[in-house]
């Protein structure tokens, strides 16, 4: 099946939590009273614990875009000051387009990856320059900007326009794992697929943003690489892991190729 076609037959089969990714009930009948129910746990337990972001007050897509750039590879309290910073430089995304790339390169300073830089500043020359300077306003436009894939496409086009459209990041990719107990290793192209394919069925028509910042902020606070804290998880319910009492076994890592 295309792509498409596959998003839209697989369903989020929480009651199966401990089927096989590759297990054809996985991908059929829909357990849409579960789904909602997740999502609806999910979100209480997000909005009574989320942690206060400086761009979650924000529903701007260029200071959204800059702290999913930002977090990418450093750490919320480390990068809060760069966000800050770079936002009172450069406002908006015709300042960052104007800027040189050497002004760009300074404030980035400490943060390392160099490249996320230049392709913000790339981005933002693109958008002034071929865009009219209007920002791409869906995750799929959103993926022309150089540095903007499909996990910073989703990020965005959920929390600054609402669009229903997943997320899929470590943190995403461990909760899932454990949820759905997947036994396979999550580096495969095929097991990444199908958890894009189950993140798009659970996310919500509404507040997808809020929802994707939960899964992440649940893989950040709450289910941990080691020592998760699954008294406290809203998701516990409906976890497969949990149930086989394998939680830190997930996501298994990389075997040797054979
Ligand atoms: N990691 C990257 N972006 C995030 C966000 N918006 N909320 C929580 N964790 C994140």
């Amino acid at each position: 099946l295309a792509p498409a076609q596959r998003n839209l037959s697989v369903v989020p089969q929480l009651e199966f939590a401990r089927l096989s990714l590759h297990d054809p009930r996985m991908h059929t009948e829909v357990s849409r009273i579960d789904a909602v129910s997740f999502r609806r746990a999910l979100l209480a337990w997000y909005r009574a614990n989320a942690r206060d972001m400086p761009w979650r007050h924000t529903k701007d897509p260029y200071a959204i875009w800059l702290s999913e750039i930002i977090l990418q590879q450093t750490r919320v309290d480390q990068g809060t000051p760069y966000y800050h910073r770079f936002l009172a430089a450069f406002p908006d995304v015709l300042a960052l387009a104007r800027a040189s790339e050497d002004r760009v390169l300074k404030l980035w300073e400490g943060l390392g990856y160099y490249s996320r830089a230049r392709n913000l500043h790339r981005a933002a020359k693109f958008v002034s320059k071929e865009l009219d300077g209007t920002f791409p306003k869906t995750a799929h436009e959103l993926q022309i900007l150089p540095g903007i894939g499909r996990y910073t496409a989703g990020a965005i086009a959920s929390i600054a326009f609402g669009e229903r459209v997943p997320v899929l990041d470590g943190n995403v990719i461990r909760v899932l794992s454990r949820i759905y107990n997947i036994d396979s290793c999550t580096d495969e192209p095929k097991v990444r697929e199908q958890l894009w394919d189950i993140a798009a069925a659970l996310v919500p028509a509404r507040n997808p943003g809020d929802f994707n910042q939960a899964m992440m902020e649940l893989g950040s606070t709450i289910c941990l690489p080691r020592g998760p804290k699954c008294a406290a998880c809203p998701a516990a319910k409906w976890c497969g892991a949990r149930a086989n009492g394998t939680v830190e076994r997930h996501p298994p890592v990389k075997r040797r190729s054979e």
